[in-house]
């Protein structure tokens, strides 16, 4: 799998109306990676998620997926967004299968597969359950299970616990990182969240607004297997802080 963005522009609007939301980004992600895109509000990572799934296009650069340009949506970019994810009127367990009706799978291979990821995000005993009888946090699971269940390529989350209160974020994030060790899943984050993007990603690309663009790229080499510790370790604080001020000093100064 190689997901490659390069040299992305991209402007809304014509003539003197034109503004360039996206200038020159570039970024790979290979098979089972963790990447995470992180910057403020506005800085063009949700237009970035959006020509990655096909739902709009670059006004100059390329994106490819295994050398074959995006052109539209597919089942080879699972999508996660931050809320109205899932269809209320299904259950649980409907909600999951959904993608791979869309894909006509045999019945008996849905209904195994959405059997297996309730199960892999820890929620066998909501199969029956509605959308409003879950918490939040549990909703996001069911979406993950279900952009999982449709074999994606790349899982693509847009601030997929944005909305949460942070204990449940917190368990989301842990979450997330087991899913990602024991599937070998390959995921691109967007977050305006520093703290979500180093304790997840392996490489972190920082993005600043006006126009959009990546100012500054890390690689982050965590030990993660205790999240609760790392997340007060001094390595990480350190690391945090460090590039938290990179971005600070990248605010225009009214919004300091
Ligand atoms: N369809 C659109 N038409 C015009 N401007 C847009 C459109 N989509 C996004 N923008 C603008 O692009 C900028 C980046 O937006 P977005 O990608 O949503 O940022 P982020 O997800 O980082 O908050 C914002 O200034 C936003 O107003
Ligand atoms: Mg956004």
């Amino acid at each position: 799998m190689h997901l490659q963005v390069s040299n992305v522009c991209k402007s809304f609007g014509h003539g003197t109306q034109a503004k360039l939301v996206l200038d020159q980004v570039s970024f790979d992600l290979h098979g089972g990676e963790f990447l995470a895109l992180v910057g403020s509000s506005g800085s063009g990572k949700s237009t970035v998620m959006r020509l990655i799934a096909g739902l709009d296009r670059p006004s100059s650069g390329s994106i490819t997926l295994d050398a074959r340009p995006v052109r539209s949506p597919g089942s080879d970019r699972g999508m996660v967004f931050q809320k109205y994810s899932l269809y209320p009127w299904l259950t649980a367990a409907q909600n999951v299968a959904f993608g791979m009706e869309l894909q006509q799978r045999p019945r008996n291979e849905i209904r195994e597969r959405t059997a297996y990821f309730l199960e892999v995000v820890g929620l066998a005993d909501a199969a029956r359950s509605l959308p409003r009888e879950l918490s939040g946090g549990m909703q996001q699971r069911i979406a993950i299970a279900r952009a999982l269940a449709a074999e994606p390529k790349v899982l693509l989350l847009d601030e997929p616990f944005g909305a949460l209160d942070i204990q449940i974020r917190e368990s989301m994030q842990e979450f997330l990182h087991q899913l990602w060790r024991q599937t070998g899943l390959t995921a691109l984050l967007i977050t305006h969240d520093l703290e979500e993007a180093l304790l997840l990603a392996g490489q972190v690309h920082i993005m600043a607004p006006s126009p959009g663009r990546i100012v500054r790229s890390v690689t982050v080499d965590l030990e993660r297997s205790d999240m609760a510790r790392l997340r007060v370790s001094s390595d990480f604080l350190q690391l945090r802080e460090d590039l938290a001020q990179s971005l600070r000093s990248l605010e225009p100064a009214g919004r300091r």
